[in-house]
């Protein structure tokens, strides 16, 4: 046990001094944006300055950028922004905060409302870790008030609490730590709210702020730019995915065909691990293993989504690998469809968030009766045992108020249903699980089906497992 761990501190050691000094004299690394065709600073500036503008001037905000995740050992996860941090300040960069400060705060004789703090460029070890963005690049690229090393955080945020009576924060980058041998998990939250009630005891502290879920909820015409263009790229992953499915192909080929597809197309990443299940892992709603082969017969149903610039997709089809549908299948296949078809004509500005589960539950219902699947209307649940609509955006399931549908939002409209094996009906409807999504824009008008080009009835897509190309 000691000779391992110290061969471990030496491995460690050995690692970090060869980090510091493999740099050679007069390397020096340019700092580049990701993100040229993404959203316009000036989007980033106004919606800083409408939650600026949404508060009393005794409170203040804290945004902080999402922590990165280890994986293992010495190897983290590919890092993600965290949503709100990175909607309030295009910001890429992991251990840096946003401060808000409505009624601002004198410092060198300007009046600041907004800083940024973030990592300082260490210059000796970006051949190993890359460019940071680091302060002075962050003020130019990103036009934010003040940008500070992120050490200065504590003392400028112990100034601007002084006299303040309100502070939010829009999430915590994370929830729950549970050190060895500790009785319980240590909440983030609370260790944080007792820690600044020492210091202020009359201090509010909200860890969430409405008036950010209510301004991501609609997206601008920028956001609606990348959010299309993320769904264009998983619409080709999804064809591409159908277009090589064959009996015999495990779930991860087919999951392999779709991701080519996704970063062939420009998507940085998955909005979400895809879910590719065949048979009874169809009826799994959030199987993500993706390990069975499949066989003749099987419906496959592929719920995957690709994401650019941090906007997602999320589409889901469910498709026959022999490339018919048996009757059975194609049955509960368009009563599906039938019910997202009503689902989508509720996506009206001004009706309540929850129309289109009302009107695709209701079809579900009638048809699970008439079919005998169900004897009671209250087993509906039984086959279909989800909701029908989330919003879409950053987030798979983005933020938003759930009050009545808004013109600019984006929502799914996704309804299912799963009859796995030894269900109380017939055994011929047994492993057939269905669930066809599509990502729809709220309007004035009409809804847009964002997703429309990836076709969705039995016939356009038996066609396309024929044909193994796109209409
Ligand atoms: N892909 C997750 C969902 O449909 O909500
Ligand atoms: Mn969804
Ligand atoms: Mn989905």
């Amino acid at each position: 046990m000691k000779r391992t761990l110290f061969s471990a501190f030496t491995i460690f050691c050995f690692i970090s001094v060869f980090e510091v000094f493999s740099q050679a004299p007069g390397v020096s690394f340019q700092y580049a944006y990701p993100y040229k065709d993404g959203i316009p600073i000036q989007n980033y500036r106004n919606r800083r300055a409408a939650v600026l503008a949404s508060l009393d001037e005794h409170s203040a905000v804290v945004s902080f950028a999402a922590d990165v995740r280890n994986r293992q050992n010495d190897v983290d996860y590919e890092y993600r922004q965290s949503s709100n941090f990175w909607y309030l300040t295009g910001m890429p960069d992991p251990k840096s905060a946003l401060l808000l400060i409505p009624g601002g705060m004198e410092i060198d004789g300007r009046q600041i409302h907004e800083i940024l703090f973030v990592q300082p460029r260490r210059i000796e070890s970006e051949i190993w870790t890359g460019v940071k963005m680091g302060p002075e690049e962050a003020q130019r690229i990103l036009g934010i008030e003040l940008c500070l090393e992120y050490n200065r955080l504590n003392e400028i945020l112990e100034k601007v609490l002084k006299g303040r009576d309100t502070l939010w924060l829009t999430g915590l980058p994370t929830a729950t730590v549970t050190p060895p041998f500790a009785p319980k998990p240590i909440f983030i939250e609370t260790e944080l709210k007792n820690k600044l009630h020492e210091i202020y005891p009359e201090l509010y502290i909200k860890t969430s702020l409405p008036k950010l879920a209510a301004l991501r909820e609609i997206k601008d015409a920028d956001e609606l730019r990348l959010m299309r263009k993320a769904i264009a790229i998983s619409i080709e992953g999804h064809l591409g995915a159908m277009r090589a499915a064959k009996p015999g192909m495990f779930e991860y080929e087919i999951e392999a065909e779709m991701e080519y597809g996704f970063k062939r197309g420009g998507a940085e990443d998955v909005g979400y691990p895809s879910i590719v299940g065949t048979n009874y892992n169809a009826c799994i709603l959030h199987y993500i293993s993706n390990r069975k082969q499949t066989q003749a017969g099987d419906l496959i149903l592929a719920d995957c989504g690709a994401e650019y610039q941090n906007y997602t997709a999320d589409i889901t089809r469910t498709f026959p690998i022999s490339g018919k549908y048996s009757k059975e299948q194609r049955k509960i296949y368009d009563i599906v469809l039938e019910a997202q078809n009503a689902g989508i004509a509720a996506c009206r500005a001004g009706n309540n968030f929850g129309e289109p589960h009302k009107k695709a539950h209701a079809i579900i219902e009638k048809r699970l009766l008439e079919l005998g699947i169900i004897k009671k209307s209250e087993q509906t649940g039984w086959y279909f045992m989800h909701g029908t609509s989330h919003y879409l955006g950053l987030d798979v399931h983005d933020a938003g108020t759930r009050g009545t549908l808004k013109a600019g939002s984006v929502i799914t409209v996704e309804p299912g249903i799963y009859i796995p094996s030894g269900s109380p009906c017939d055994k011929k409807w047994w492993n057939i699980g269905v669930r066809i999504e599509d990502d729809i824009l709220i309007t004035y008008g009409e809804p847009e089906n964002l997703s429309s080009k990836l076709p969705r009835t039995a016939d356009e897509i038996e066609r396309i497992m024929a044909k193994k190309t796109a209409d």
